[in-house]
C-alpha cells in the first residue's frame, strides 16, 4: 500500500502517531488543558442545578429555540451574571437584533450594563443586518466578515481578559453563506480559539421546522459541547415556556424539560 505524504513530507502514519503522542499526554495528566471538574455557573436562577453547578469552562454551547423563547435575554443574563457575580468579562456579539435593543432589555430588567461596559467588564459589538424598509437583506458587508469576527473575538479575548462569549444568532451566517460546510469549519476554529483562551461561549442559532431538528440547519449542534434548547409553547391559547438540557457531554444533567418564565428580574427555571 502506498503511504500518502502530506505536503510537510511526513506520511499519514506519522501524522497519526504524533496525534497519538498528544492523546497519551493527555491521559497522564501532562498536558490536559483544563480541569473538567471546573465549571462556570451561569447565574441564572434554578439553571446551574440542571448541570451539575455550571457550563464546563472553556467549552463551547449551543442555545436554540423558535423566536420568542428567550435565547437572547438567556444569553444577555449569562454575561451579566458572569460580569456582575463572577469576575468573568463577557463579550455579546449580535448579528440582528440591534446593540440599543439588547440595551434597552437589560434596563427592563434592571441590569446596570452602562457601568459594566465602562469598567470594561462587558463589550457589545454590532454586526447588525442591512435594513432596506422593513426588510433585512444581508449582514453589513463593511464591518463583517468571517475572519473579522475571528480577529474580533481573538483581540478582545486576547487583550481584555473575556472569559464569557456569545455570538448570536449564528443562523444568520448559514443564511449568508449557503456553503454550510465552510460556516461549521469557521465556527470550530473560532471555537477552538476560545477553548486555548479558556472561554465559556453560548451560539444562539433558531430551532428548524424540520420535526426532528433542534437546531435550524440540523449541523450547529455538532459543534458544540452542549446543547440546550428552550421552547415556547401555545397550550389551550396560552403560551408557556420550558427548557431542555439535549446534550451536555461530561455532565450528568436533569432529563427532560422545565417550565421558565421571563420576569423583570430575568430567567428563572421553575421546580
Ligand atoms: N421584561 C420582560 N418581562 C417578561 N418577559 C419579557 C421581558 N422582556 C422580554 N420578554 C419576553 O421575551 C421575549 C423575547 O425574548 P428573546 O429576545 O430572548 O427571544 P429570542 O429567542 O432571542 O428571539 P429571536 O429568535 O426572535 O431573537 C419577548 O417576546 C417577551 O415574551
Ligand atoms: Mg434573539
Amino acid at each position: 500500500m502506498s503511504r500518502k505524504k502530506k505536503p510537510n513530507g511526513d506520511t499519514l502514519l506519522d501524522e497519526l502517531r504524533r496525534r497519538a503522542k498528544v492523546f497519551e499526554s493527555e491521559v497522564e495528566g501532562e498536558t490536559v488543558p483544563q480541569d473538567l471538574s471546573e465549571r462556570t455557573p451561569t447565574g441564572i436562577k434554578g439553571f446551574d442545578e440542571l448541570i451539575q453547578g455550571g457550563l464546563i469552562k472553556g467549552e463551547t454551547y449551543i442555545i436554540s429555540g423558535v423566536s420568542g423563547a428567550g435565547k437572547s435575554i438567556f444569553s444577555l443574563e449569562y454575561l451579566y451574571r458572569g460580569a456582575s457575580q463572577y469576575g468573568e468579562p463577557g463579550l455579546y456579539v449580535t448579528f440582528e437584533e440591534t446593540m440599543q435593543s439588547l440595551l434597552r432589555n437589560g434596563r427592563n430588567f434592571g441590569w446596570n450594563l452602562g457601568d459594566l461596559f465602562k469598567k470594561k467588564k462587558l463589550m457589545l459589538v454590532d454586526f447588525t443586518l442591512v435594513t432596506v424598509g422593513d426588510k433585512a437583506l444581508s449582514l453589513n458587508p463593511e464591518a463583517f466578515n468571517l475572519d473579522g469576527l475571528y480577529v474580533t473575538l481573538e483581540t478582545a479575548v486576547r487583550e481584555l481578559g473575556i472569559k464569557r462569549v456569545v455570538l448570536d444568532p449564528i443562523s444568520v451566517l448559514f443564511l449568508q453563506y449557503p456553503n454550510t460546510g465552510v460556516i461549521r469549519r469557521e465556527l470550530n476554529i473560532i471555537s477552538s480559539m476560545l477553548r486555548k483562551n479558556n472561554c465559556t461561549s453560548i451560539f444562539v442559532t433558531e430551532t428548524g421546522n424540520e420535526p426532528n431538528h433542534i437546531t435550524r440547519f440540523g449541523v450547529e449542534e455538532y459543534l458544540a459541547n452542549g446543547v440546550i434548547v428552550l421552547y415556547w409553547e401555545s397550550e389551550n391559547d396560552k403560551r408557556s415556556r420550558y427548557i431542555e438540557v439535549f446534550k451536555m457531554r461530561g455532565t450528568a444533567h436533569y432529563m427532560g424539560r422545565r417550565r421558565l418564565s421571563i420576569t423583570n428580574d430575568g430567567i428563572s427555571v421553575i421546580y
